[in-house]
């Protein structure tokens, strides 16, 4: 039996009702600050995200699904949507759109990675990028949103970690010191920390070895390092949302699993979740749109994965559909009757559903029951409607061009 592939899974109708309810607040919320929604392609050039995500990440080293496009040229499933939207950006000349240009998505994202509870291999975001403004007030008002976000789908248990990673120059010489300070520890470190000094230093914050541990307990940290510019932009942001009343943990070792950041970082987790605890993150990525071969343009954004947000929110108020009228067949006549009152019931609006599966009598009406319609016609023949109301279960005889006004009348049948 072909089954779907390890690490994927279907939407059934079921589930469908909990993600609309997710993208409605999302649409609410993000168009409510000016976002407008964009969609790019599901696959892109694998330059994109070797330039953008960076070549030493585990997402572009060992997560991504790469192919040949036949052509010779080597493409890749998105494994994360700020790229893209740089590169949309850019293509389409946004830089002469009023700044910043405030864009949001929900899309599917692909990464190999082992599958567990909250990590897939196809998975959804919502995302949010504030392109072209270099303010502070910008990273505080995005972090805002993604916490009202989750505050209206009541995900539980939230906690916000919050950093800033200066500019890349600070960073890198902060990256010398951080190496030889590992170096002069090398024997206590881990063999996995060790080989990665040169490569990623800052990996060795989120080692759980007790001797790595014990190092990084004295480790010089990158806040520390900040200059005076970046140091007052993090102290701005800090100050915007201790305003706005978002509390947040200050987390001086808050690595990112990508390379573009600058400046503000930060992570939504849920202690509602296991292992895989991130709900959503970002931050600033000041650079990269120059990697990238576009004009200098500073930008903020993030990401949350839905399905953790919804693993997160547990019970959420989902109404069930409502059915207004369901045509039903009292025998072999009146076939195109039926089938032309469904359609005039919802031409006036109403959602009506007709008798497919050609059941008993008693059993549409029990199958009108289960999907809990308010309405039930029985088509006798020609000329012969009873419209049935559900809940009082009165019921009167009409013409068929009487029901529909009756039903939109909403008066009473007996
Ligand atoms: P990210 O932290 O890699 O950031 O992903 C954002 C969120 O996507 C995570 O917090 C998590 O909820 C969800 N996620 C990631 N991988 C998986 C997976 N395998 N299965 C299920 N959910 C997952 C980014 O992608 C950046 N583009 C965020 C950003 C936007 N930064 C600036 N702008």
């Amino acid at each position: 039996m072909i089954q779907a592939p390890r690490g994927t899974f279907d939407v059934l109708p079921q589930d469908t009702a909990r993600r609309e309810l997710l993208e409605g607040h999302a649409q609410r919320i993000l168009g409510a600050a000016g976002y407008r929604r964009i969609e790019t392609p599901t696959f892109e050039a694998t330059e994109l995200f070797t330039r953008g995500v960076g070549e030493a990440t585990d997402i572009v080293q060992k997560e991504m699904y790469t192919f040949d496009d036949g052509g010779g040229r080597s493409l890749t499933l998105r494994p994360e949507g700020t790229a893209p939207v740089c590169r949309a950006y850019i293509e389409h000349g946004m830089h002469k759109l009023p700044q910043p240009v405030k864009l949001w998505y929900l899309s599917s994202f692909f990464r190999a990675e082992a599958p567990q509870r909250g990590r897939y291999r196809q998975f959804w975001q919502v995302g949010a990028e504030a392109v072209g403004s270099s303010g502070a007030e910008t990273d505080a008002e995005l972090i805002v949103l993604l916490s009202e976000l989750l505050g209206a789908l009541g995900v539980r248990d939230v906690r916000l970690r919050l950093g800033s990673l200066g500019t890349p120059e600070t960073r890198s010489e902060y990256r010398h010191e951080l190496s030889a300070y590992l170096r002069a520890h090398e024997q206590q470190l881990s063999g996995e920390v060790r080989a990665r000094i040169e490569l990623n230093p800052m990996r060795a914050f989120d080692a759980i070895d007790p001797g790595t541990r014990e190092v990084m307990r004295e480790a010089p940290v990158l806040l520390d390092r900040l200059d005076a510019s970046d140091a007052a932009h993090f102290a701005e942001v800090r100050a915007l949302l201790e305003q706005a009343g978002v509390e947040y943990e200050l987390d001086p070792s808050l690595v990112r699993g990508l390379d573009y950041y600058t400046r503000t970082v930060f992570e939504f987790t849920s202690d509602a979740l296991g292992a895989q605890s991130g709900v959503g993150g970002g931050g600033r990525y000041d650079r990269l749109m120059e990697q990238l071969e576009g004009p200098v343009t500073p930008a903020s954004g993030w990401a949350a994965g839905v399905e953790r947000i919804l693993l997160a929110a547990g019970e959420l108020p989902i109404a069930p559909p409502v059915v207004d009228l369901f045509v039903a067949r009292a025998g072999e006549a009146g076939g195109r009757v039926a089938f032309g009152l469904t359609r005039q019931a919802r031409q006036a609006g109403l959602a009506a559903q007709l008798e497919l599966a050609g059941r008993s009598l008693k059993g549409q009406l029990k199958h009108a029951d289960r999907i809990r319609v308010r309405y039930v016609a029985i088509v006798g023949g020609e000329r012969e409607v009873t419209l049935k109301e559900m809940d009082s279960g009165e019921q009167r005889e009409l013409s068929p061009a009487e029901v529909i006004p009756t039903i939109l009348r909403g008066s009473r049948l007996a």
